[in-house]
């Protein structure tokens, strides 16, 4: 970092301080600085709270995010070909949410139409489920792979779901920091940390899923869209046409939380079948990702009826040692929650659920910690269903009984029974381009 070294670190946290905006130099020095070693913890502490009371502009984000992708490998795939034909790739990313297992059926119906997807995913942290513990419950299936692996993978299958690993480094630590500083909720920060992983990956295209509700991480639509636009304005200044799309969570997606039996549900909207909201979401997010990567004249839906999104999702499984035919794990205790009125089934809080699935062991509380791949639950009843007095409205599963009792305390008083069905919410809210 030789031609950087004239900074220092406290005299950038002071420019930050007062308010004034971080040279782009500096901005690098800082980065590269902190992933080395060079910048202390206490200085960057100070330093994101800095930027968390007085923001960043566009460009210093810019900068910010260029820095943080350059903390690590930036992938290539445009010489990808199958049969001697390039190949376009494509990504989504979604801001995090409940019960969300959309990549899943995602990244096969996307492959399936003709487009590589190469997707970067993470783990859950508090109360939000993560796509790799999700198929870690898939006995064998191998989250690391080498970029030798993944582009032959991609070449074959067209779909692969990894841990970032080599992908922006710096974030890894920053991401850390952030949570422990009461520093996460900052848009800037939020926009860099994310967009930082998702561009490095190096695809053409990429469509972004931004939650908004009770079990996002944005709860209010105009931080949401405000989210989504300066992520999108950060793919377009690095080259990749971006879009994002504005979704419900202020309730769980589809029937299931946790992470074994949100693979079996993903399996059912891949078998054709599965929640109508699931199958809504990866139907228009696929469409997206298609229309972005200028692939036409391909029809997702109809590769979940067809069978051939499923072809994918089992190859993809096989290519990454996963085995489908050894038997999903499921909690050894169970607890059932009976409606104690009849009427029609009311709003489910997301976070209520989210909480009650966390408490149950399908998430963790400290990064590493191990999750329990057959913990979670089963939604029985979707907001406006009927329900029956005594009918059962969820079933928990986990392998520690103690853990019964409080995950139904999290979701007593998320739910509700009433004597009219409530008013059906919009699941895709609008689309920002
Ligand atoms: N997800 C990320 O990757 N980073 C954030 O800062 C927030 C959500």
């Amino acid at each position: 970092m030789s031609p950087l070294a004239s900074f220092d670190a406290p005299a950038l946290i002071a420019t930050k301080r007062d308010g004034h905006r971080l040279p782009d130099a500096g901005i690098d020095w800082l980065i590269e600085g902190y992933t080395t070693g060079l910048v202390a913890e206490e200085q960057m502490s100070a330093l994101l709270m800095a930027i968390y009371l007085r923001g960043m502009d566009t460009a210093e984000t810019v900068r910010w995010t260029a820095a943080m992708i350059a903390s690590g490998e930036r992938m290539d795939f445009t010489d990808l070909r199958r049969g001697g034909k390039p190949l376009k790739t494509v990504d989504k990313h979604s801001t995090g949410g409940v019960g969300d297992k959309i990549t899943l059926p995602l990244v096969a119906v996307v492959a399936a139409c003709g487009a590589a997807v190469p997707s970067a995913s993470g783990r859950g942290l508090g109360h939000t489920g993560g796509t790799l513990d999700k198929l870690e419950a898939i006995a064998g299936f191998d989250v690391a792979l080498s970029t030798a692996r993944l582009r032959e993978q991609l070449a074959g299958v067209g779909a692969a779901i990894f841990a970032a690993g080599a992908l922006a480094p710096a974030d890894a630590k920053l991401y850390a920091l952030r949570d422990v500083t009461a520093t996460v909720e900052s848009l800037p920060l939020i926009a860099s940390s994310v967009m930082s992983k998702k561009l490095a990956e190096g695809t053409d295209a990429l469509v972004l899923d931004v939650k908004v509700g009770s079990g996002a991480f944005m709860k209010e639509r105009d931080d949401a869209r405000e989210l989504a636009q300066a992520m999108v304005g950060l793919g377009a200044a690095h080259g990749v046409a971006t879009r994002a799309l504005l979704t419900d969570m202020s309730m769980p997606l589809g029937c299931t939380v946790g992470n074994a039996i949100e693979v079996a549900e993903a399996l059912e909207v891949l078998a054709g079948g599965g929640p109508a909201d699931v199958v809504e979401l990866t139907v228009r997010l696929a469409s997206e990702m298609l229309e972005l990567a200028t692939i036409d004249g391909a029809d997702p839906a109809q590769t979940l009826s067809d069978g051939s999104a499923m072809d994918r999702f089992t190859a993809m499984v096989a290519a990454q040692g996963g085995d489908l035919g050894v038997p999903l794990p499921v909690g050894k205790c169970c607890e059932t929650v009976t409606a104690d009125r009849g009427g029609f089934m009311g709003h489910i809080d997301a976070m209520a659920v989210a909480l009650a699935a966390w408490r149950l062991g399908a998430g963790r509380s400290r990064p590493g910690e191990r999750v329990q791949h057959g913990a979670g639950m089963r939604i029985h009843r979707r907001p406006g269903e009927p329900v029956a007095a005594g009918e059962t409205l969820f079933t928990l599963y986990t392998d520690t009984p103690e853990r019964l009792g409080p995950a139904c305390a999290e979701l007593n008083g998320g739910y509700c029974v009433g004597d009219t069905p409530p008013l059906p919410r919009p699941l895709i809210i609008e689309a920002t381009a």
